[in-house]
């Protein structure tokens, strides 16, 4: 699949033999490799030297700056050189990671991407941004700085667990409302009344990466309609800081999503048929985790909502929809005004 641009090349390249692909990579230059822990021993990574290959276990703390330093350490002691290509293969957790040390490390090495999530395939691995931790600030450290070369693999999905691919969902689940029309009513007859994990993979991966693709060209730094994509992000983000990390990413999307429905339908901006409508769409790829969401109290979640980067001069914005394809910014008119509106959406979660 090409996905081009004449701004900057948004390309991916498909490959249904990852292991000769890597091959190809480091018999072309001095590559060396961050790998997510799960694949240690695989296949598809045997062609890079043992010495050059750091596995990482992913998960939040990888993205601290006490577990960066040690990433560094490694690279540096190691002889990697300006002219060396960092090699990453993982999820959104080593994205995180490799894009913050190439786009740092020397002032920019290049560097190729194989996302292994479905997560990473669909959304993150375009017009990539790195988000590193900070004591309980999350994703408040980062950069732009896109591989040189994205490859993408379906095999390598096969092992995902089934909540790695609900996660997953929650991101296409969100690009697919916000192009609204036709790809919004394909993704639903994808979707409905299906098991999440019988939904086809590499058409869903197609799709939302061209509709992400005009967001990240248009909008490579984020400031204006690339915010957009954050729908459902203000209220999953605070779902997933203060489950500590219990609901996956993509899985407090989907019930961030679910929020902000709610709350444009209180606001007028949608009848209650499309709210009821997404609840019953969404509930697979959910479940059991709005339990965790119902106990969570609604001042933390609005505590955890002043945190959010959209949320300026002491207001709370977030992104709301008046339907499929119509998402639009807003500010709130106070944290009361959240309150109100958070504990109304909670009494619907059963
Ligand atoms: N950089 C970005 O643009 C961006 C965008 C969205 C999310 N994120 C971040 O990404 C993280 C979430 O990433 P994620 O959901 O992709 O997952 P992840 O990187 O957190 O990985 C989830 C789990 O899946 C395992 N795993 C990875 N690939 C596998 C495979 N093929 N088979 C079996 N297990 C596999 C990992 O070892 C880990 O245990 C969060 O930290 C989030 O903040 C970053």
């Amino acid at each position: 699949m090409q996905i081009n641009s004449s701004v900057r090349d948004y390309s991916v390249r498909e490959t249904e033999d990852l292991p000769s692909a890597v091959a190809g990579l480091v018999g072309n230059c001095r590559v060396f490799a961050l790998v997510d822990g799960f694949f240690t021993g695989s296949e598809a990574f045997k062609s890079i030297d043992a010495g050059r290959c750091l596995f990482v276990e992913a998960n939040e703390k990888a993205k601290s700056f006490e577990r960066l330093g040690e990433v560094y350490g490694w690279l540096l002691e190691n002889g990697f050189r300006r002219d060396c290509v960092l090699l990453v293969a993982g999820g959104g957790v080593l994205q995180d990671v490799g894009c913050f040390v190439a786009s740092t490390l020397m002032r920019g090495v290049r560097w190729v991407f194989i996302p292994t999530t479905l997560l990473a395939q669909c959304d993150s691995c375009i017009g990539s941004k790195s988000s590193i931790n900070f004591g309980r600030f999350k994703n408040q450290i980062g950069t732009f700085y896109p591989p040189d070369e994205i490859i993408l693999s379906d095999s390598i999905l096969l092992t995902l667990p089934t909540d790695e691919v609900r996660s997953g969902m929650g991101e296409v689940i969100k690009l697919h409302l916000i192009a609204g029309g036709d790809r919004w009513q394909w993704f639903e007859a994808q979707a409905a009344g299906r098991d999440p994990k019988d939904t086809p993979l590499r058409e869903v991966v197609r799709s939302s990466l061209e509709i992400k693709k005009p967001f990240v060209e248009e909008d490579e730094f984020d400031r204006g309609k690339r915010n957009l994509l954050n729908y459902g992000h203000t209220f999953g983000h605070a779902y997933e800081s203060l489950s500590d990390f219990a609901i996956p990413h993509g899985i407090a999307v989907s019930l961030g999503v679910l929020t902000a429905t709610h709350l444009s339908f209180q606001k007028g901006w949608v009848g209650e048929a499309h709210y009821m409508d997404l609840q019953r769409l969404l509930r697979p790829f959910y479940e059991p985790f709005d339990k965790i969401v119902r106990n969570l109290s609604v001042d933390g979640i609005v505590d955890a909502m002043k945190l959010d980067k959209k949320a300026s001069g002491g207001r709370l914005a977030c992104i709301l929809t008046r339907g499929p394809g119509a998402m639009e910014k807003v500010e709130l008119e106070s944290p009361n005004e959240a309150r109100h509106l958070l504990g109304e959406f909670m009494n619907t979660l059963s």
